[in-house]
């Protein structure tokens, strides 16, 4: 079964094709990074015009370059939540509206549940159960899965997303958008115990909290203003960030007593988390799987993938187009 996969949710247009004999066939994606540069923000709008645009022209392009036709698409998986309004009606529309021209079944996914499949496209993929942490721009959650649409949440932040904090730090020392690989970027060159940042909510359970910390950040940028510690700084920010979830991840482990944690979203593409969760996994026998970068942050692949595992069961939608901006991920069900 040959998938065509459409993520739209805020401000990547991705498209891909998922075979289910032969795995990925070929994406494309286009980030509106460069659009929404100037209003220090995502401007929503803005972000479903573009997607508008650029929703034809990428499918041709992805098409090309996986030598498909349209008619050899055998099903239509677009993002259906959660997200942005408008953004997530442009490839809803698009999706349902392409899948009923070429008479195939068309599905709505879950957003979230796209990054915590990613990793299964990877050569060793992880096998149910596992716990799963889901570190994005929007979401920081540790959910068990013990099978697709099984879905139960251990614990999540009661304040900004860990990739929230990455970008807001990052706001804060006048690096780019998205702050996260730039932070990490200049970390590399800097001490990551030059200064004690806190390790918000370490011993509250599975709850996170990272406001605390961005405040930190703020006021020892302000103290050493000048004296060009930015690359402590963003390494010691990084260090709290990546050991806050390298114990709470631990503690989920130990909770559900499982042995397999995989990472997801745009934060799991960072280095010393990786690194770090390797080595405190490894001591109390437990892997940690996670997908290639790009399949990290947002991206027309998992969403394919993501409605493969429920098309492949013959589940799919009617004909009406449905999008669900705000939508907990323990609603799913098992197709
Ligand atoms: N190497 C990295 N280190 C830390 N953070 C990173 C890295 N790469 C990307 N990020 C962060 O990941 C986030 C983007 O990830 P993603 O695309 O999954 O989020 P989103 O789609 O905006 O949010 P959501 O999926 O919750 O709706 C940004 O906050 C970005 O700063
Ligand atoms: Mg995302």
């Amino acid at each position: 079964m040959i998938v065509l996969g459409l993520e739209t949710s805020c401000d990547e247009t991705g498209l891909a094709l998922y075979d289910s004999e032969k795995g990925l066939l070929g994406q494309v994606l286009y980030s509106q990074i460069q659009l929404h540069a100037e209003y220090g923000g995502v401007v929503p709008e803005l972000a479903s015009r573009d997607h508008v645009r650029k929703l034809i022209p990428l499918l041709e392009e992805l098409l090309s370059q996986s030598g498909i036709t349209k008619k050899q698409i055998d099903a239509i998986a677009y993002t259906r939540g959660p997200g942005l309004m408008g953004a997530l009606m442009t490839g809803a529309l698009f999706g349902r509206a392409l899948a009923f021209a070429l008479n195939k079944p068309a599905i709505g996914v879950h957003h979230m549940e796209g990054h915590m499949l990613a990793p299964l496209l990877s050569d060793t993929p992880p096998q149910f159960p596992f716990v799963a942490l889901l570190v994005s721009g929007g979401h920081t959650q540790l959910m068990a899965a013990y099978d697709i649409g099984k879905y139960e949440i251990l614990g999540e932040s009661i304040d900004d997303a860990a990739g929230e904090a990455f970008d807001k730090v990052a706001k804060m020392m006048d690096l780019p958008y998205p702050g996260g690989p730039n932070i990490a970027k200049l970390a590399l060159n800097g001490d990551a115990q030059a200064f004690e940042f806190p390790r918000p909510m370490l011993h509250k359970d599975l709850v996170f909290s990272f406001s605390g910390l961005k405040t930190a950040v703020s006021v020892q940028l302000k103290k050493v203003q000048g004296e060009g510690r930015e690359a402590d700084i963003a390494a010691s920010f990084q260090e709290a960030i990546v050991e806050t979830l390298a114990k709470k991840s631990v503690k989920a482990l130990k909770q559900t007593g499982l042995k397999r944690l995989v990472i997801a979203g745009g934060v799991s593409a960072n280095v010393r988390l990786r690194e770090k969760l390797e080595n405190d996994l490894s001591k109390i026998k437990a892997s940690v799987y996670y997908a290639e970068p790009a399949l990290c942050t947002d991206n027309g692949a998992m969403i394919a993938f993501a409605g493969y595992q429920r098309l492949k069961n013959g589940a799919c939608d009617g004909l009406a187009v449905t999008t669900t901006p705000r939508w907990p991920m323990t609603e799913l069900e098992q197709p």
